[in-house]
């Protein structure tokens, strides 16, 4: 039996103007006419040993999520409420603590909740392989064989090869390194990218919490025991959440855990995390143009054009990316497009 926990915070900020704080990017049709979070419910619903999913989200959040799981016909687990964002590592273990209460035995499935998984077979076999791994503790990984130094990932050194097929020891797990780094990994032929999803014990992950972040486990261990049940939802305790320090799973337990595995697994992943990732899995016209809504275009090719509720004409334009909305418009060159988390900086700065 695995537990699916889908992770639905977080802003999305370069997606701006589509991605807002009221309506991140996850809780948004991005890809398909589903959401993103109803896609990542979706993905793996009815395999087999694949239990009703647990969706850890913020507050603010919570009736839209209701909503979304309702239009699919999906009846969660629970709705998790985080009265405040404390990162990924304490949204975890709430979840964790959460899971042990109900089975004591629980192995949860961390899914971030904007994540594009092309070949879901290969994505289940993968699941399966590292569900070998987990009983003794360990925690398991789904390593990517990464295409350039991207330094907003988390890379995972191989290490020795572990009895089960398609399964190795972790031997070093380095979140965000700079260029340089990045690119000594990739040259070295052995590291791969953490996807961000992870499979484990719930009690594995908290032990492992417990030893490096014991603050962390303490508070998020009250905030479950302190909240409380308010219609679907099960509401973390406040106080108790707010006091839990924040950092991501990835800094704070997997580059210190010696219980890593990674499973290499090639599933058509994208993690969506900017308008040019976007593009990469849509479908293109002939000239290379992503439309989405009311567009005319003429003379222009490589380039993304959304139109949420005006007309868009684009004429004589290459990689562009184009972006209306009711209240802003984005027009910014493909290779530029990782500023546009600058935009949401300078927006915040000036009220
Ligand atoms: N519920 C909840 N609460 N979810 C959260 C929170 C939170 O406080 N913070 C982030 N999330 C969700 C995000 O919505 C996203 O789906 C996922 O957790 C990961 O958070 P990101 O903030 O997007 O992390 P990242 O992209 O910087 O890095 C992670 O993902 C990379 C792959 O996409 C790391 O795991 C990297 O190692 C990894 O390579
Ligand atoms: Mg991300």
């Amino acid at each position: 039996k695995i537990y699916p926990v889908i992770l639905s915070g977080g802003a999305g900020t370069r997606l701006w103007p589509l991605s807002r704080a009221a309506l991140p990017k996850q809780l948004l049709p991005l890809v398909s006419d589903k959401t993103m979070l109803q896609e990542t419910v979706r993905r793996l619903a009815g395999r087999e040993g694949m239990m009703a999913p647990l969706v850890v989200c913020g507050n603010e959040h919570r009736f839209l999520v209701a909503e979304q799981m309702r239009e699919i016909g999906v009846n969660p687990l629970g709705i998790l409420l985080e009265p405040v964002g404390r990162n990924t590592a304490p949204a975890v273990a709430a979840a964790a603590h959460y899971l042990k209460a109900i089975d004591p035995q629980a192995v949860m499935l961390v899914l971030p909740a904007d994540h594009v998984i092309q070949d879901v077979d290969a994505f289940y076999a993968a699941i399966q392989r590292a569900a070998t791994q987990v009983e003794g503790g360990a925690l398991a990984t789904f390593g990517i064989v990464p295409t350039a130094p991207e330094t907003g990932y988390g890379y995972i050194q191989s290490g020795e090869a572990l009895q089960a097929e398609g399964c190795f020891k972790v031997a070093k797990f380095v979140e965000k390194p700079n260029r340089e780094t990045a690119q000594g990994f990739i040259n070295s032929g052995n590291f791969f990218w953490n996807s961000g999803m992870f499979l484990f014990r719930a009690d594995a992950y908290l032990k492992e919490l417990a030893q490096f972040q014991p603050a962390m486990a303490q508070s998020s261990e009250e905030a479950v025991s302190k909240g409380y049940r308010d219609l679907d939802f099960c509401r973390l305790d406040e106080a108790a959440f707010t006091a839990c320090p924040s950092d991501s799973i990835d800094y704070a337990v997997m580059e210190h855990t010696r219980l890593a595995v990674v499973v290499p697994a090639s599933i058509g992943w994208n993690d969506v995390g900017s308008w040019s990732a976007l593009v990469d899995v849509l479908e293109a016209d002939g000239n290379g143009n992503v439309t989405r809504g009311d567009v005319y275009t003429d003379h222009a090719s490589n380039c993304l054009v959304r139109a949420e509720g005006r007309i868009v004409a684009a004429i004589g334009v290459q990689d562009l990316v184009i972006v209306e909305t009711s209240d802003a418009v984005l027009v910014a060159h493909k290779d530029q497009v990782q500023r546009v988390k600058q935009v949401v900086d300078h927006l915040k700065a000036n009220g």
